[in-house]
């Protein structure tokens, strides 16, 4: 038999839960030796649980877990950063094998927790902590194995990818589209971490250590969130062809790493374009296998429980049959990310300016004395003094685009820069 503790029973724990009671015979087929969950650590005892669970296995003092010799693994489904992370580095400490969905912990505390549970040779697996159902973390360890991962692009937040969905299809505001999703409950109270990007910004540092096998500084990462994105710019976008998706994503380039999370126009062709609502999608490059895309549910209660219960009778399988799957050390390079100044893209700018003849060419004057060349200048035709002008450039260094724009904001008849949003050609 395999003894496990749990810490937490919320939305993800309880799936866990309803996953091993209902299918306790095939996974214990599948591990080898029946799966019992010994404890489970809560915060409040007394909740009304959403599972049925026997009250004398639920404890809120995690010690009765991390400390006890019977339990060999802990799935660890508390979230956030402290106690977490301290509870994983106690389990292992102390032998215990560790399966966890915590993006936040493992983006942060990665190399510290891998490194020592291979020097205490356990195991460590956190499929569930990027891309909830969708299989990645695995793959990219196991079935990419072969290959030299070149690029990854990811719609990794669910919420902001439903968000710009619903802007998109149903040509509404961002806060109104966000006010509906917080009340069906598809965005959270605080919805900071996925509008800002820093939940995508941990999923990409986790996948970009992987395939680069190095260490990633996730505060390295260049990080811009989708509330600045208004309706005129994803009609805009539409009309040249393209799509706005906050897009995760990690590169290698002979400077080093491009690693960054931002909203990003992209072709209306590429299937990344047609992922939508909630749904998640990775897609990568890898030298020998080429182009590979997984699509899916990225994140809520069954499709992340899915994936943790897949570790836990990996894991499982090892410490049953005494065959440890062996961690591998993630910093083999120490590749540098690359200052988001450095990064070469094509730019779509938005602004304001007055109706003037001649105006138009100071504007380009500025561009061509930065060294930034436009492929399209769009002047929408209104019968106002001050007038809409959507520019497209060619690759270029994105220093040399801040620099343009601030010497634009100088000049009289510039009124106002309404959006910069990086093209991203995949
Ligand atoms: N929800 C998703 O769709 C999703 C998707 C992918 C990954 N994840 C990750 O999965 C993890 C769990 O998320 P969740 O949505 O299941 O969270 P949740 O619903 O908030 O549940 C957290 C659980 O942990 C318990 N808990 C929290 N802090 C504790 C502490 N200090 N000591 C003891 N117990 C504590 C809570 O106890 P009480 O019940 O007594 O309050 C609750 O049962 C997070 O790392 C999250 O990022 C979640």
């Amino acid at each position: 038999m395999l003894k496990i503790g749990i810490l937490g029973l919320g939305t993800v724990g309880s799936g866990v839960v309803t996953i091993i009671n209902k299918h306790n015979q095939a996974i214990k087929r599948k591990v080898g030796t029946e799966l019992k969950i010994e404890k489970i650590l809560v915060n409040e005892k007394k909740k009304k649980r959403e599972v049925e669970i026997d009250p004398d296995i639920i404890t809120d003092r995690a010690e009765e877990i991390l400390d006890n010799p019977e339990i060999d693994l802990i799935v660890e489904l508390i979230g956030g950063e402290e106690p977490a992370h301290q509870y994983i580095l106690k389990a292992i400490e102390n032998g215990k094998s560790v399966v966890t969905a915590n993006k936040l912990v493992i983006a942060k505390y990665g190399s510290e927790i891998l490194k020592l549970a291979r020097e205490k040779e356990v195991q460590v697996s956190y499929e569930g902590s990027v891309a909830g159902g969708i299989p990645v973390i695995r793959p990219l360890k196991e079935s990419f194995a072969a290959n030299r991962i070149e690029e990854i692009y990811g719609i990794l937040n669910g919420t902001t990818n439903y968000i710009l969905s619903k802007m998109t299809r149903e040509e509404r505001d961002f806060a109104e589209v966000l006010q509906e999703a917080q009340d069906l409950g598809y965005a959270e109270r605080d919805p900071s971490s996925d509008i800002s990007g820093s939940d995508a910004a941990y999923k990409i540092a986790i996948l970009s250590s992987i395939g680069f096998e190095t260490t990633i500084d996730v505060n390295q990462i260049f990080v811009e969130g989708i509330d600045t994105i208004e309706l005129e710019d994803i009609r805009i976008a539409d009309e040249l062809g393209y799509v706005i998706k906050l897009l995760a994503i990690a590169k290698r380039c002979e400077d080093g790493l491009d690693i960054r999370v931002h909203p990003a126009f992209i072709s209306k062709e590429h299937p990344l374009a047609l992922v939508n609502d909630a749904y998640n999608a990775i897609y990568l490059h890898g030298d020998a296998v080429g182009d590979v895309m997984s699509y899916g549910q990225g994140a809520g209660q069954m499709p992340t429980a899915s994936a943790v219960v897949a570790d836990i009778i990996q894991v499982g399988r090892g410490i049953y049959h005494n065959k440890p799957e062996i961690t591998i050390i993630d910093s083999t390079n120490d590749h540098k990310v690359k200052q988001i100044n450095q990064v070469e893209n094509l730019f779509y700018l938005r602004l304001q300016v007055n109706d003037k003849p001649g105006v138009l060419a100071k504007i380009t004057k500025v561009f061509g004395d930065n060294q930034v060349s436009l492929a399209s200048v769009i002047q929408k035709h209104k019968l106002t003094p001050v007038v809409p002008i959507v520019l497209v450039t060619h690759r270029v260094k994105e220093e040399y685009m801040i620099r343009s724009l601030e010497q634009l904001k100088q000049l009289n008849d510039v009124i106002a820069i309404n959006n910069l949003i990086r093209v991203v050609e995949l």
